[in-house]
């Protein structure tokens, strides 16, 4: 394990404690869910907060979860922390033997420890072989997206997940240098992908391999496939008044988030009924009004807080299943962006209830900066 470069300044980490509060701080024994470890910076919080919660906290990357048992040493007698992908976590529940938890966190995409690896391929910025798995002991490497799919998939990869206008040229130039020998190093995948966009529109936007990089590392990591089945996952493990917080990084992982979220605060009964028949009442209710910002003041101390979309919600008891606001209720209102900057809360603005922020940006995490 090596040293840490840099420190990972959690993100908006007063917020998440203030929502998963009111589920941890029950009486007796709680237990939190960390799904995305990383270094441990909310779950350490979280743990220092808690003092009779139980962390599990997972992580698909050794290398991290090495850190964070470090960090939480002193903390080793409430704590599991295990190598999983966060689809496995209700297996990882049971399997420690307990019956549902009270909270859990996604925190998501990539830690600065992976970002930061010289070794890892994440990063454009600097040269390293192309691997990009965040979890290093099994799975394909970017090397071997980039040197074997087809054109039509490449371009699709780069479409769809890097949001990436000129996917197709990049795939061409791509299968070009193939012919002369395989590309192995973020340095010239980098750069191929900076001579296959147009001078002007290398001018914008950042660095022209971001959104290369970021569909990348979303196809080795399948991120979004795991990300569709670990939410539904994990809300079904939420006990009774349990919260899930999630964070998002890019437009993508937030619409996931928002229809996972939004599949269970709604009514599932005829919609010309005044009242609910049993059974079909929401589930959840929102914790979120839409997806909540960053303040100015967290973004300029932390660029990783810069693309941020935190939304949270909290299961409903079955028999009282009326608390909290039905979406029957609120149909026809938009909650409108609302900005509240330099409150001192880390709370910053948020965007529409009905939308997932279609504001096409993909900024991974300061990646590059
Ligand atoms: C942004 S970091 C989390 C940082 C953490 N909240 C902290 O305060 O230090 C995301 C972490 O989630 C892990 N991760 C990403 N996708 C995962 C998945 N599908 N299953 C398990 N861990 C995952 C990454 O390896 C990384 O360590």
């Amino acid at each position: 394990m090596g040293e840490l470069r840099g420190t990972h300044v959690p993100v908006l980490l007063e917020r998440c404690l203030e929502l998963l509060a009111p589920a941890l701080d029950r009486g007796g024994r709680t237990v939190h869910v960390d799904a995305t470890l990383g270094l441990a910076g909310h779950a350490e919080a979280v743990l220092q907060r808690h003092p009779h919660t139980v962390l599990i906290g997972l992580d698909r990357d050794t290398e991290a979860l090495a850190h964070a048992r470090v960090r939480l040493a002193r903390f080793a007698d409430r704590i599991h922390l295990e190598h999983a992908v966060y689809d496995e976590l209700p297996e990882v529940v049971e399997r420690l033997g307990y019956p549902g938890v009270d909270s859990a966190l996604f925190d998501l995409g990539v830690s600065s420890l992976q970002l930061d690896a010289p070794d890892r391929g994440f990063a454009y910025a600097q040269d390293a072989p192309l691997d990009m798995r965040m979890d290093q002991t099994r799975g394909v490497t970017a090397e071997e997206v980039v040197n074997s799919y087809s054109h039509p998939d490449l371009a699709r990869v780069l479409r769809v997940y890097g949001e990436e206008k000129f996917a197709g040229r990049i795939a061409s130039a791509i299968l070009r240098e193939r012919e002369r020998g395989r590309i192995t190093s973020s340095a010239r995948l980098a750069e191929l992908v900076r001579e296959s966009i147009p001078a002007p529109a290398r001018r914008t936007g950042g660095h022209p391999a971001k959104r290369t990089f970021q569909a990348l590392r979303i196809e080795v990591n399948r991120e979004l496939a795991v990300l569709e089945t670990a939410l539904p996952a994990a809300l079904d493990k939420l006990n009774v008044g349990g919260r899930l917080v999630v964070l998002s990084y890019h437009s993508l992982e937030d619409r996931l988030t928002k229809q996972a979220l939004a599949d269970r605060v709604r009514s599932k009964g005829p919609v010309d009924l005044p009242v609910e028949l049993p059974g079909s009442g929401p589930t959840f209710r929102l914790l979120s009004r839409g997806a909540e910002l960053a303040g100015e003041a967290e973004v300029a101390a932390n660029p990783r807080a810069a693309s941020v979309r935190l939304r949270a919600a909290e299961r409903l008891d079955p028999a009282t299943g009326q608390q909290g606001r039905t979406d029957r209720e609120r149909s026809g209102r938009r909650v409108r962006a609302m900005h509240q900057p330099g409150t001192g809360s880390t709370r910053g603005s948020t965007v529409d209830l009905e939308s997932t922020p279609g504001d096409g940006r993909t900024d991974e995490q300061g990646e590059g900066t």
